[in-house]
């Protein structure tokens, strides 16, 4: 009998079952309850050190693995990405200061199963540019999501937070982008956040993979720092990031990190 197992398109993409989606659905539901859990402790005067050993101790609690420690030697459980980092910012004994905004993203793995998942949290009070920042990149990532669907293309989801962000004046980070995952971590392909609308591989149903745009107050350029991980605005401009995990229906996508609270956005919204 012909099945879709281990079906893999020709740009190497994986084409999952049915039943897989119980399987992400499961495991992007813990990273987002980690996120909704973890809102409560970012504050000012909080180590991102702290912050990881809580989500390290949730990660736990829940029976789950993280996928991120041991990661090609990373060694936390979370990247803690604060201000004008844009992401892999390392947890360390550095405090929050009243009004950070802090991109906390969590990966898990359950039962074999990769949820993958980061939103914004501000310590304090919020700053009005930081505020827009963050809403602006919130939507390019919904916008994205809304035409994740068959028949569409990888590159119509780039264009589409592209188009929105520029818009607004904003810039997409050009050197991170979202990927395949599933039974692995990082898989192709690779989801670009800017793009030609009808350009790339075609979405069919069963592609599961995130969308992960990083949005800048100023320019795109990012540069590493000497930890070969902190990727930060060469401008030293506000940073904002959301990451989804989703899998592709028969006529939408499916998000699995919906956040159980309703608390994706800071604001709750
Ligand atoms: N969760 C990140 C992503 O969205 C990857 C982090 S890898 C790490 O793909 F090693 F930096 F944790
Ligand atoms: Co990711
Ligand atoms: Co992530």
């Amino acid at each position: 009998m012909q099945t879709n197992q281990g079906r893999v398109t020709k740009d190497g993409i994986r084409i999952y079952e049915q039943a897989d989606f119980a399987g992400m659905h499961a495991a992007g539901r813990l990273a987002a309850q980690i996120l909704d859990d973890i809102a409560a402790h970012v504050v000012p005067g909080q180590s991102t050190a702290e912050i990881d050993r809580i989500i390290t101790q949730m990660v736990d609690d829940a029976g789950a693995t993280s996928a991120t420690i041991g990661y090609k030697g990373y060694q936390h459980a979370s990247c803690i990405s604060i201000n004008h980092v844009v992401c892999h910012g390392i947890p360390s004994d550095k405090l929050l200061k009243d009004g950070d905004i802090v991109n906390i993203d969590v990966t898990v793995i359950v039962d074999g199963w990769f949820g993958d998942t980061s939103r914004m949290y501000v310590a304090g009070k919020l700053s009005r540019k930081a505020e827009r920042l963050i809403q602006v990149t919130h939507d390019a990532l919904m916008k994205g999501i809304e035409v994740a669907k068959p028949g569409n293309t990888f590159g119509d989801i780039g264009h589409a937070i592209q188009v929105y962000a520029e818009s607004q004046r904003m810039s997409v980070v050009r050197d991170f982008c979202g990927h395949g995952l599933g039974r692995v971590f990082h898989s192709p392909p690779n989801v670009l956040h800017y793009g030609r609308a009808g350009t790339g591989a075609v979405l069919e149903e069963g592609m599961f993979f995130t969308i992960e745009p990083m949005i800048n107050l100023g320019r795109p350029e990012t540069k590493v720092l000497a930890d070969d991980w902190t990727a930060v605005t060469r401008d030293k401009s506000l940073s904002a990031q959301f990451e989804h995990s989703i899998g592709i229906t028969a006529n939408g996508a499916e998000i699995f990190t919906m956040s159980p609270a309703g608390k994706f956005h800071p604001t709750y919204g």
